[in-house]
C-alpha cells in the first residue's frame, strides 16, 4: 500500500496505472474510520483493480463553530485498517495542497444543497461537492462509493456527477448501524455513556416510522413527524429537523406514495447527529 500526501505525484501515479487498463475504485472519507468506511472499502476492493482511499478533514465543508479543530484524526490506525482491508492507496494531503491562499473555485449544487442540513449548515455541501470534484480530478476513479449514511451528501454528488459530465460511476451503500440500532459515526465518540444512550432514539423512532409506514398503513407524513417527535424530543437537546421527502428528487411530500427517506438531524449535548431510513 502506497501513501500520498501530494495531488500530483498521486494524479501521475493513477494516469501510469490508467495506461494499464487497470480500474480504480476510490472511497473519499475523513479518516476516523469504522465499519460504516470499511464497508465501503470492502466493496470498492470487490469490483475494482485498484482501490483508492481517501482520508482528509476537509476545511470547506466546517462551519465556522463546528468541530473542525476537535475532529478525531487517528492516522497510524486508519493507515492500518485500509492496509488490512486490501487498499492499494491513501491519498492524505495536508489542508495547504488542497487549498492553497489564493484558492477560488467552488461548486454549489443548487437547491438540493439548501435544504435539509443545508438549512443548518450553511456552505457545508459547497465544501463537499468541492472537495469531491478536486479528489475525482486528482484520483480519477472508475467508481467511487459513498454511503446512505449521509442521504443527502450522496443525492447532491450523484447531480453533480451528472451535471458536470465527470466520467465515474457512484455507487451508494448500505447505512451500517451498531447491534442496538445506533448509526455508525466517527463523531460518535464524543457523546457519553448516557447521550450515546439518548441516541438511540434517533433510530428507533424511524424504525417505528417504518413499521407505521408499513404494517399500519400511515401515510401522512405530518402524522409519522409528530409521532417520531414523541420519541425524539426527550431524549435530545436541539432539533434541527425531521422531515420525510421524495428519495430521488429530496422534494417534499405529504402522503407517502412512492419511496421516502425520513432523516433526521438533532443535537445531543453538543454533538449534531443524522440519521435516516428509507422506505
Ligand atoms: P465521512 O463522514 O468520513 O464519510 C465517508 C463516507 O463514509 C461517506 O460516503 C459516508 O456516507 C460513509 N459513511 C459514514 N458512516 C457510515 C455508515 N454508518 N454506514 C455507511 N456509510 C457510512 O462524508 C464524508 O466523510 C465527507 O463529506 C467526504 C465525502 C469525504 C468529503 O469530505
Amino acid at each position: 500500500m502506497r501513501i500520498f500526501t501530494n495531488p500530483a505525484k498521486l494524479q501521475n501515479y493513477i494516469k501510469n496505472i490508467k495506461l494499464k487498463d487497470k480500474t480504480v475504485g476510490f472511497v473519499p472519507t475523513m479518516g476516523a474510520l469504522h465499519q460504516g468506511h470499511i464497508s465501503l472499502i470492502r466493496r470498492a476492493r470487490k469490483e475494482n483493480d485498484i482501490v483508492a482511499v481517501s482520508i482528509f478533514v476537509n476545511p470547506s465543508q466546517f462551519g465556522p463553530n463546528e468541530d473542525l479543530k476537535k475532529y478525531p484524526r487517528p492516522f497510524e490506525k486508519d493507515v492500518k485498517s485500509c492496509k488490512s482491508e486490501g487498499a492499494d492507496v491513501i491519498f492524505a494531503p495536508p489542508p495547504k495542497d488542497m487549498y492553497p491562499e489564493n484558492y477560488l473555485t467552488y461548486i454549489t449544487v443548487e437547491k438540493l444543497s439548501a435544504l435539509m442540513c443545508g438549512k443548518f449548515r450553511h456552505g457545508h455541501f459547497r465544501g463537499v461537492a468541492t472537495i469531491v470534484a478536486k479528489l475525482f480530478n486528482i484520483v480519477q476513479p472508475d467508481r467511487a462509493y459513498f454511503g446512505l449514511k449521509d442521504f443527502q451528501q450522496s443525492v447532491i454528488i450523484k447531480k453533480m456527477v451528472t451535471d458536470l459530465n465527470f466520467p465515474v460511476k457512484i455507487i451508494v451503500c448500505p447505512l451500517v448501524r451498531e447491534k442496538d440500532g445506533l448509526a455508525l459515526s466517527s463523531r460518535n465518540v464524543y457523546l457519553s455513556c448516557e447521550e450515546r444512550k439518548r441516541a438511540l432514539s434517533l433510530s428507533r423512532s424511524l424504525q417505528n416510522a417504518k413499521n407505521l409506514i408499513e404494517y399500519k398503513n400511515v401515510k401522512s407524513a405530518k402524522k409519522i413527524i409528530s409521532e417520531m417527535k414523541k420519541m425524539i424530543l426527550p431524549n435530545t437537546d436541539k432539533i434541527d429537523y425531521i422531515e420525510i421527502r421524495d428519495a430521488e428528487t429530496l422534494e417534499e411530500i405529504k402522503y407517502i406514495k412512492k419511496k421516502v427517506v425520513i432523516a433526521v438531524a438533532v443535537f445531543v449535548g453538543k454533538t449534531r447527529l443524522i440519521d435516516n431510513i428509507v422506505v
